[in-house]
C-alpha cells in the first residue's frame, strides 16, 4: 500500500495532525483499490466515507479558526469548499463511470498534492496560531 503521508506534514497539535493521519490512511486505501481496478461497492463506500471524514475535520478546523478569530478564515473555508466540490465530482464520477486513467491521475492530483499543499500551507499557518492561543 503506498504510504502518502510524511513525517514532516505533521504540524504540532494533536486534534488536527490525528484528523490529516486518519484522511491519508483512507486516502491510501481508495487509491490502492483504484490501482488493483477493484471496481465494486466498497470503491464507492471507500469513497464516501473519506468525504464524510474529511467534511468533520474541516469543520473542526473552521471552529477552531473561527473561536479564536484567525483572520485567514474567509481563505480556509473556500479553500474547503473547493475540495469538497472536487471530491464529491469524484465520488460522483466514480459511481457513474468507474475508474479510468484520467480519473486516477485527477485523484492523485487532487487527494494527494493539494492535500499536502492545503496542510502545508494554511492548515499549518492556522496550527502556528493556535499553538499561540491553546495550550
Ligand atoms: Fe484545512
Ligand atoms: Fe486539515
Amino acid at each position: 500500500m503506498p504510504s502518502h503521508f510524511k513525517q514532516e506534514i505533521i504540524l504540532g497539535l494533536d486534534v488536527i495532525d490525528k484528523d490529516h493521519k486518519e484522511i491519508f490512511k483512507r486516502t491510501d486505501t481508495l487509491l490502492t483499490m483504484c490501482e488493483n481496478d477493484r471496481y465494486d461497492q466498497t470503491i464507492k463506500d471507500t469513497a464516501s466515507f473519506l468525504s464524510k471524514y474529511v467534511i468533520r475535520h474541516f469543520q473542526t478546523e473552521e471552529h477552531l479558526a473561527k473561536e479564536h478569530r484567525w483572520p485567514l478564515y474567509v481563505e480556509l473555508f473556500s479553500e474547503h469548499e473547493h475540495f469538497k466540490k472536487e471530491l464529491a465530482d469524484i465520488i460522483d464520477k466514480i459511481s457513474k463511470q468507474g475508474i479510468d486513467k484520467k480519473l486516477m491521475l485527477h485523484m492523485n492530483v487532487m487527494l494527494v498534492d493539494w492535500w499536502v499543499g492545503h496542510i502545508n500551507n494554511i492548515d499549518r499557518e492556522l496550527v502556528d496560531f493556535l499553538k499561540t492561543k491553546i495550550k
